[in-house]
């Protein structure tokens, strides 16, 4: 959420930022600014709307030159999406320039005392009191601006990353962090700072994470990292992985569908090595096994779609297992004194690792003293940092804000970790599990031939794209696919889409049901499910009774949909338990092709950005 870049060295400074802040628009893209130092100045351009904006007026009329520079593109919370509120934030005399990732919970109460002291504040946000504070704890101490970020950090609460910029001191930026992320890349006689590595490993793939409360003095010669005292901290430098086809569409037009196309791969990755002649071992995970015997229940926390990935990761545990499984909405859990003991599992799911709500529940989750173990795309994320064990998803990066490889390796991560469990404790189910690993195994083929599917689904959205809902149905593990795929037409094509457990519809949705009415309908195998499969029928019934235009989701030979659907879309038959793998990916072509044809942006969303890390 918000992306930040920030170099010093001996490149142009404005070239590098904005390359920086080019692999970090998809984190936040409402506005965007850089500011520059050079011979006791700062020049700053800022600019509302997304980084094209920003490019094309810097094109237009450059900034003077200097090899000193920070930007950021910014994901609104405090103040409308403006020029005046984006940032860099300076003080009224432009001598210190401040980007700001995070909330500053207490700028209200530090913005009126400085208010009251005759300082001016010219946004809505709570970023720009720092620049004000920085200047203000200069010109009061005489410190230098190291000094002073140091002080102004020990007051501030709630959440920053911070790179600050000074007109009087171009040869440094200092850098602050606190439950934001910051990292520091090292180059040859320069240094870049950034939330995110990708913004400058075209650059290094040499870097160093700052920790919660750490300060860092960057200089084209030097970094030296303190805590907020000033006492010096020693840093360990660790090699980047070079992942640079991921930042790149290829062939692709959008990244989402490429990111589509790379799930059947994505989903071999994770499953690789954990997956071995039918049986699971999860040796990275860090649980011991006579840990995972002493389990007696699991709690999933996530958020979005990885709520929906934790909600289908509950149904193997449960029925694989002995174990009770909750799965609950991360902003929700550490309200309601949930009961956790060590013997409970607390799994968070989160592709970023940084989303605040999972950070915040997950940290509720070890001070209680429950075993914690995150399911994580990103490798040193503050999740996989602070839990006791990792399951790692291998997608890679995604640079679509909407989740699609990321949820599904989520997806199969769940059933990996399941397995697992139900491995180590002697599972007591009827499925016999080395079935389903091998069925596991065979994803990723199947999956490739729903990729087949783009030009069936791009016609049915064409015929959709004028539609002002759509209600997804499912049962059992269709629910959470639905959910899901109501959740994607939600934030891509700006439509109201809800999904409902069909079992629900009569106690109340059916309401809702009208001419013409789109409605997706995820169904249980024919073959496997026979019984949830025939309730499943007359869910489809009562809907077409009342006008709806039915969309079927239907395993291939399921013949009996076909008199009761407008359109079916046919997926390759799996065990039923593993049926999201599937059933999930026409959902997202149909997504993304609906928004395509409403002209909507499937990359960036509107008022969306990747990693939320605000509560
Ligand atoms: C939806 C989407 C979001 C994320 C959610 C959690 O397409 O991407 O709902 O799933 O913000 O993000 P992570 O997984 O990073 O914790």
């Amino acid at each position: 959420m918000c992306g930040i870049a920030g170099y010093i060295g001996h490149r142009p400074a404005v070239d590098v930022v904005m390359a920086g802040l080019r692999t970090l628009e998809y984190r936040g893209y409402d506005s965007t600014g850089v500011a520059l130092a050079f011979a006791g100045k700062l020049a700053v351009r800022k600019r509302s709307g997304k980084l094209a904006v920003l490019r094309d007026s810097l094109a237009a009329e450059p900034l003077p030159p200097a090899t000193t520079g920070i930007g950021h593109t910014r994901w609104a919370t405090h103040g409308a999406p403006s020029e005046a509120n984006a940032h860099p934030h300076t003080d009224a005399t432009s001598s210190i320039a401040v980007i700001h990732n995070g909330i500053i919970e207490n700028y209200l109460e530090l913005r009126a005392e400085l208010e009251t002291r005759s300082f001016s504040m010219s946004s809505q946000t709570d970023s720009e009191v720092v620049a004000h504070l920085v200047v203000d704890e200069i010109q009061r101490s005489g410190v230098e601006v190291t000094e002073a970020v140091r002080r102004v950090c020990r007051v501030l609460r709630g959440s920053f990353a911070l790179v600050v910029s000074s007109a009087a001191d171009p040869e440094v930026l200092v850098a602050a962090r606190r439950n934001s992320p910051l990292v520091i890349g090292l180059g040859d006689r320069e240094h870049f700072v950034a939330s995110d590595s990708a913004a400058f490993l075209a650059y290094t793939s040499r870097a160093v994470e700052l920790a919660d409360d750490q300060v860092a003095e960057l200089r084209t010669d030097g970094l030296r990292v303190t805590d907020l005292a000033g006492a010096a901290v020693a840093v360990e430098a660790f090699e980047l992985e070079r992942d640079a086809a991921s930042v790149e569409k290829g062939d692709y037009p959008y990244f989402m569908l490429k990111e589509i196309a790379e799930q059947p791969q994505a989903v071999a990755d994770t499953l690789a090595g954990s997956l071995v002649d039918g049986r699971v071992s999860l040796p990275g995970l860090g649980l011991s096994e006579q840990c995972i015997r002493e389990l007696t229940s699991v709690v999933v926390i996530a958020c979005g779609s990885s709520y929906h990935a934790g909600l289908i990761a509950q149904q193997a545990i449960e029925r694989w297992t002995d174990l009770p499984v909750h799965v609950e909405v991360a902003s929700e859990f550490r309200y309601r004194e949930p009961k956790l003991r060590s013997t409970t599992l607390v799994v968070a799911v989160s592709q970023s690792g940084e989303s605040m709500d999972t950070l915040m529940a997950l940290r509720h989750a070890q001070q209680a003293g429950a075993t914690v173990v995150s399911i994580c795309n990103t490798r040193g994320s503050s999740m996989a940092r602070e839990s006791h064990g990792v399951l790692y998803t291998e997608a890679g990066t995604e640079i679509g804000v909407a989740a699609t490889k990321t949820f599904l390796t989520q997806v199969a991560a769940g059933y990996l970790l399941a397995l697992h469990l139900a491995g180590v404790r002697g599972g007591q189910t009827t499925d016999g599990l080395i079935e389903v690993a091998e069925a596991l195994a065979d994803i990723p083929r199947a999956a490739r031939q729903l990729l087949a599917t783009v030009p069936q689904l791009r016609a049915l959205a064409a015929s959709l794209a004028d539609r002002d809902a759509v209600l997804f149905l499912g049962r059992q593990l269709g629910y959470p696919v639905a959910m899901e795929g109501a959740l994607k037409l939600k934030e891509l094509a700006y439509l109201h889409a809800e999904a409902f457990a069909a079992g629900e519809l009569k106690h109340g949705p059916i309401a809702l049901i009208e001419d013409g009415l789109p409605v997706v309908v995820v169904m249980p195998s024919a073959s496997q499910q026979p019984l949830l499969h025939e309730k499943m029928m007359s869910n489809i019934q009562e809907v077409r009774a009342r006008g709806a235009v039915t969309v079927v989701i239907a395993e291939q030979g399921d013949e009996s949909v076909d008199a009761c659907a407008d359109a079916v879309v046919r997926m390759p038959t799996t065990h039923f338990m593993l049926a999201p793998l599937l059933a999930s990916i026409p959902l997202q072509i149909l997504t993304c092709e609906l928004a395509l044809a409403r002209g909507c942006d499937v990359d960036q969303p509107r008022n969306l950005a990747k990693s939320v890390t605000v509560e």
